[in-house]
């Protein structure tokens, strides 16, 4: 049966309603002409060799020949749906963005659900960040929120992604993924100590990616309409609430139904089931940051519900299953630097780093006019002075590819005019990672507090699980003084459980050593 065209395909797919269509269109060639035969190839004489004119042929393996695209080099393995947004309370004294103008307002949104370490065939159970990507069509423009299902990161300073990436693919000789590789650097960066403890935790295994919730991580700006900003943390939780699996369903899973999450997530919305999410900010000034026990430019923290409660904003529902998984799931392409007016980033290096490299990441995965692939395609108009290139889709027609006078383009005026807060004081090259006693604070209360004995035993396990194959013994104990620095008990559990002595917590300097975070004087919404 013929399926019914939906938001997301007219608006941006006008030519999909030929490929959605199962009702046996006739076969052609690339070029469109009609192909009398699927299997017969032109030869010279009935058991000659092939004749290079059936361009049919040709342009059949040509095209096969280069199906592939490199893979997301990390968060490979995904899944994804179509939905919308909509805006549920008024927060226009904090954002200008042309989508909370109105209660009510909605934008078209895809979102995609991923983990990050394996390759795209790995398994959806892994014992990893999920992440949680979502596309906002907005009518100023696609507004990307690239977040992860953890209010933290495993590091502050930006240049160890790449490290610590490279510690969770495989080993340069054996092509193994190795145990020790990821407590090496782990044991070495212990400002990770906060996510890896939730990592290790059931929390590290969620069950599918309906059932748990997405943070930005990062601190934000969001600017309103007289130019004043907050910083902000989004949060969206999971209406359906949030699910975990164990260590050992989790492993079992991964073998016999390694696809069980992008199979819930199909099959939800197919029935109708359709996955929801409620989004809410914190928002602190610049004062309050100034006094702030943290920074709010550190990855590795988060901010206190108590202090910073969530206010809502709006909700997110999945209700459109893709049709066709490559042209709007893989080649979709998000990045922290898609944004609108109303949203900035903030001097977070990690988050500074990240506009830059998705973009660089997609020139090369998608091409040039990665922009212009329908599922990346704004809604509202794009005139530029970019051209050409190649797959130039939309390449703006009659329209001057320079500032003419003749025709020129108009430019929207924002409210306010500086183009963004910062203000930079000099230059400088910090080692941020620097640890203090402020960092075993939160991953502290997370593991003294916030869980139970039950979540406090299962943490115990699945680190012993997975710690009992280090072979070297330095990085076996620099990672169990990392735990003994945050709960001695925590770090004994493990090590009774693998049978080696017990290990003192990790030194670090003070608290008061740590570098204090200096807001800009006078730029904040209510200072
Ligand atoms: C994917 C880089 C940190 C969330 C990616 C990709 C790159 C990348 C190159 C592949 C994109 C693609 O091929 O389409 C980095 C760098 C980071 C960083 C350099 C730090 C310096 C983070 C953090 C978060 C995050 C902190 C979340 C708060 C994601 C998500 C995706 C992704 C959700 C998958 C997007 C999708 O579904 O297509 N990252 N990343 N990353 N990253 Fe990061």
């Amino acid at each position: 049966a013929r399926r019914t065209l939906t938001s997301y395909t007219t608006r941006n797919m006008p030519s999909q309603q030929v490929f959605n269509t199962k009702d046996g269109a006739t076969y052609t060639t690339s070029n469109g002409a009609p192909v009398q035969e699927p299997y017969a190839a032109g030869r010279v004489g009935t058991f000659g060799p092939l004749a290079i004119q059936d361009f049919h042929h040709i342009d059949l393996l040509s095209h096969f020949d280069r199906e592939r695209i490199p893979e997301r080099v990390v968060h490979a393995k995904g899944a994804g749906a179509h939905g919308y947004f909509e805006v549920t309370h008024d927060v226009t004294d904090i954002c200008m963005a042309d989508l909370f103008s109105k209660v009510g307002n909605k934008a078209n949104l895809t979102m995609r659900f991923s983990t990050v370490g394996g390759e795209s065939g790995s398994a959806d159970t892994a014992r990893d960040p999920r992440g949680f990507a979502i596309k906002l069509r907005t009518q100023q423009g696609n507004w990307d929120w690239v977040f992860n299902n953890t209010p933290v990161f495993f590091i502050r300073d930006p240049a160890k992604f790449p490290h610590f990436i490279h510690t969770q693919k495989r080993d340069p000789q054996t092509h193994l993924k190795d145990v020790d590789m990821f407590w090496d650097y782990l044991s070495q960066n212990p400002e990770s100590a906060h996510q890896v403890l939730i990592l290790f935790s059931d929390r590290g295994t969620p069950d599918g990616f309906a059932h748990q919730h997405g943070y930005s991580g990062h601190t934000y700006k969001w600017v309103n309409a007289k130019g004043e900003f907050v910083y902000v943390q989004i949060h969206v939780i999971a209406d359906k609430g949030f699910k975990t699996l164990n260590n050992e369903q989790a492993g079992q899973l991964a073998g016999d139904n390694p696809d069980y999450g992008t199979q819930e997530l199909f099959e939800m919305i197919e029935k109708g089931d359709y996955p929801s999410w409620t989004v809410s900010v914190q928002t602190m000034t610049a004062e309050q940051a100034e006094k702030f026990r943290y920074s709010v430019l550190d990855l590795t923290k988060i901010w206190p519900h108590s202090d910073y409660p969530l206010r809502p904003v709006g909700k997110i529902v999945l209700n459109e299953n893709p049709q066709n998984y490559f042209a709007e799931i893989e080649q979709v392409a998000f990045s922290p630097s898609h944004m609108v007016p109303g949203a900035e980033p903030s001097a977070d290096p990690v988050l500074q780093s990240r506009l830059y490299s998705y973009p660089d990441t997609h020139r090369h995965r998608l091409g040039t006019n990665y922009q212009q692939l329908p599922v990346n395609a704004p809604v509202c108009p794009v005139a530029n002075f970019q051209r050409d290139g190649a797959m130039a889709f939309n390449n703006q027609g009659s329209r001057p590819n320079y500032q003419s006078s003749i025709q020129p383009l108009t430019y929207k005026k924002s409210a306010y005019t500086t183009a963004s807060h910062e203000q930079f004081l000099g230059a400088s090259i910090l080692d941020l990672s620097f640890m203090t006693e402020l960092d075993w604070e939160q991953p502290r209360a997370l593991y003294q507090k916030v869980m139970n004995d039950k979540e406090r035993a299962a943490t115990i396990h699945n680190l012993s699980v997975h710690m009992k194959n280090i072979k070297s013994k330095v990085v076996l104990e620099r990672q169990l003084s990392v735990w003994a620095a945050i709960d001695q008990s925590l770090a004994d559990g493990i090590s009774k459980t693998l049978g080696v002595p017990t290990v003192a917590p990790m030194k670090v300097a003070p608290a008061s050593a740590a570098l204090r975070y200096q807001a800009y004087a006078g730029k904040s919404a209510k200072g």
